[in-house]
């Protein structure tokens, strides 16, 4: 298995079998630490630098969380327009990241435009973790999707994967990049104008994805093993910021998973994950079913990334 130290976390693409499993061992290694809320020394001679151009909740603070725990330090910026990338300046990431690296040990990135964490990779001497870029990938939220079906089932090998959403969506595009190297097969349920894209398509056609695509979640909830859920009422993942607005629209029934649904199709153990934030795809009165695995999922993410960063790090081989 290649080593994790020094290693740009940008895609799961290239990520190997052995690897995912590495990755979930240190997870469970460390999350005593956060389970019972205790920091560790673990990477006190360390700093992570947040580079957030787009918004978040769970991902950015999740990774700061994680580094907290491992006695780490933390330090970043979370709205760009604060920086000299987002004012008059523009500033390039080859530039940023030429200073943001003497200020961190590894840079956590987040970007509205797709392959930016990776260019900036190419600039950094540090490791750079892609937190989501534009459309492009989400490989940490999908480390820790995994990692919950694995700690929840037992195994990946075997289970059918219901993806419901937009599939332009960076989640979407991990998730069947991480398929290839598991048996499990994916029902993939979008409105048209949300579908998988023909260049992506050929893509996990070429790595032996099993995937078939439905029109409506209720035509094939009864045999999906884990619900893995985005929403249609979507923001333009390409812009810096997107505000609310009141003609945001709603969720067709066909992309909504409902208690009465499950009731009504579902396996009695079908479990659900929402990377989140949430609209009206999934009603608040899904979570206190015995499916719903979401807030779960918002834990692991914690130990996922201190997983991933004593791993890049070199605090865990
Ligand atoms: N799951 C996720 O990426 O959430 P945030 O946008 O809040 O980071």
């Amino acid at each position: 298995m290649r080593s994790f130290i020094g290693r740009d976390i940008l895609s799961l693409k290239d990520m190997e079998r052995d690897e995912y499993f590495r990755i979930f061992e240190v997870a469970d290694r460390l999350k005593p630490y956060a389970a019972e809320r205790r920091n560790a020394d673990l990477l006190k001679h360390k700093t992570l630098l947040t580079a957030f151009y787009q918004p978040s909740t769970r991902t950015r603070l999740a990774t700061e969380a994680a580094m907290h725990r491992l006695g780490g330090h933390v330090l970043g910026f979370a709205d760009a327009r604060m920086t000299r990338a987002g004012d008059f300046y523009q500033e390039t990431i080859k530039d940023t990241v030429r200073m943001l690296e003497y200020y961190g040990d590894v840079i956590a990135m987040r970007h509205y435009q797709q392959g930016a964490p990776h260019e900036a990779a190419a600039w950094a001497s540090v490791p750079v973790i892609n937190c989501g870029d534009g459309w492009g990938e989400h490989p940490t939220q999908v480390l820790t999707d995994l990692y919950t079906i694995w700690r929840d089932k037992g195994r990946l090998d075997g289970l059918k994967v219901l993806c419901v959403g937009d599939m332009r969506m960076r989640t979407m595009h991990s998730i069947l990049y991480a398929m290839s190297q598991f048996d499990m097969e994916a029902f993939v349920v979008s409105p048209r104008e949300m579908s998988l894209r023909p260049e992506f398509k050929a893509e996990i056609d070429e790595r032996n994805v099993a995937y078939r695509e439905f029109e409506t979640v209720e035509k094939c909830i009864a045999d999906a093993d884990v619900i893995y859920m985005e929403p249609v009422v979507q923001a333009d993942y390409t812009q810096a910021r997107v505000e609310a607005s009141p003609d945001r629209g709603r969720t067709p029934a066909a992309y909504q998973v409902t208690r009465q649904l499950l009731r009504d199709k579902a396996k009695s153990d079908a479990i659900i994950l929402h990377s989140l934030p949430r609209m009206d795809e999934l009603p608040p009165d899904v979570d206190s079913t015995r499916h719903a695995r979401y807030w779960q999922e918002a834990f692991n993410g914690v130990a996922l990334r201190m997983a991933l960063l004593a791993l890049v790090l070199g605090a865990a081989e």
